[in-house]
């Protein structure tokens, strides 16, 4: 008996502040969405974003209208779960909670921007080499394991004056050039294996091996995505950004 009262104080000393939340306690609960937020910016999309979503070989998250646009992650959850692969965007597969995270942060991002002296726009491509070559030539080797798919002597050689520094920079991270490989099953059990050569959130369209394109609503069937390039995105999450910055001051020394 006294057990069970006691079981039920507690509990509802425990819901107390979550039934009347305070101002404080909201706002410590949208900082905590925010700084969790940034730590998946950070080690998903800083490196093509810029460290503070001031844009780097990605554009500009803060200026962005489609950002500003976003009410709690509905529009940028959509780019971020689909990609724009075309563009050189790569698609992530986050929960909602961590879209919400991460919305939480560029808002509250640009809710400081628009307080705080910007820095100047459109930094020159020598400011992008802020890594040390020969620590980026041994994670190349050692811990990136780049080295086990990857040759400076071959596939590599000269890869420094094949692009633009600012295109190589991206390029480390999501090479562009190789489509997905997807299979989509509709409801009857049928399914289509092809090059996907367009998606948005609504639709997608393979080429088949002989040739074949066909789109179909994404709503009716079951899409699933073999990325080709699956293990460099999987590698972002492990990357940090000064490995990155390191392996493109290595890279763009072969010229
Ligand atoms: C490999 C580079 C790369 C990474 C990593 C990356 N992005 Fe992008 N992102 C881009 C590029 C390039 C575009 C521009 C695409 C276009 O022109 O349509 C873009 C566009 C966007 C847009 C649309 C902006 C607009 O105004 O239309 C949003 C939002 C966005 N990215 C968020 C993210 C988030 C959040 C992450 C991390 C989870 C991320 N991106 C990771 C390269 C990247
Ligand atoms: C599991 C194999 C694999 C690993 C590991 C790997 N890559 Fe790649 N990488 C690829 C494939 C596949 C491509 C696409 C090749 C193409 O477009 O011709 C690619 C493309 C690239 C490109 C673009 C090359 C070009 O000419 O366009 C760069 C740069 C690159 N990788 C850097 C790296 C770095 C740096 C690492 C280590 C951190 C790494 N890769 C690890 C498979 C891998």
């Amino acid at each position: 008996m006294v057990l069970r009262l006691l079981a039920v104080l507690l509990v509802a000393a425990l819901r107390l502040p979550a039934q009347d939340p305070d101002d404080m306690g909201q706002k410590q609960a949208a900082d905590a969405q925010a700084s969790a937020g940034k730590l998946l910016f950070q080690q998903n999309c800083a490196f093509c974003h810029g460290p503070d979503a001031r844009g780097a070989s990605g554009p500009d998250l803060i200026r962005s209208t489609l950002v500003n646009h976003d009410v709690n992650g509905d529009l940028i959850g959509q780019v971020v779960r689909n990609g724009r692969l075309q563009k050189g965007m790569p698609a992530f597969s986050f929960s909602d909670a961590q879209i919400r995270q991460i919305a939480t942060y560029l808002h509250s991002e640009a809710a400081l921007a628009s307080t705080v002296a910007r820095r100047a726009p459109d930094s020159p491509p020598e400011t992008l080499l802020v890594g040390d070559a020969n620590r980026g030539k041994a994670y190349f080797n050692g811990a990136g394991k780049c080295s086990t798919c990857h040759s400076p002597e071959r596939d590599l050689a000269h890869v420094a004056t094949k692009y633009k520094p600012i295109d190589l920079q991206s390029r480390i991270v999501f090479p562009a050039g190789l489509n997905p490989t997807v299979t989509v099953t509709e409801s009857s059990g049928r399914s289509f294996e092809g090059e996907q050569i367009y998606a948005d959130e609504f639709t997608v369209t393979l080429r088949g091996r002989d040739g074949w394109t066909r789109s179909w609503n994404r709503a009716r069937v079951q899409v699933r995505v073999q990325d080709p390039l699956a293990a460099h995105v999987a590698q972002l999450s492990v990357y940090t950004d000064r490995n990155i910055h390191d392996l493109f001051a290595y890279l763009e020394t072969l010229k």
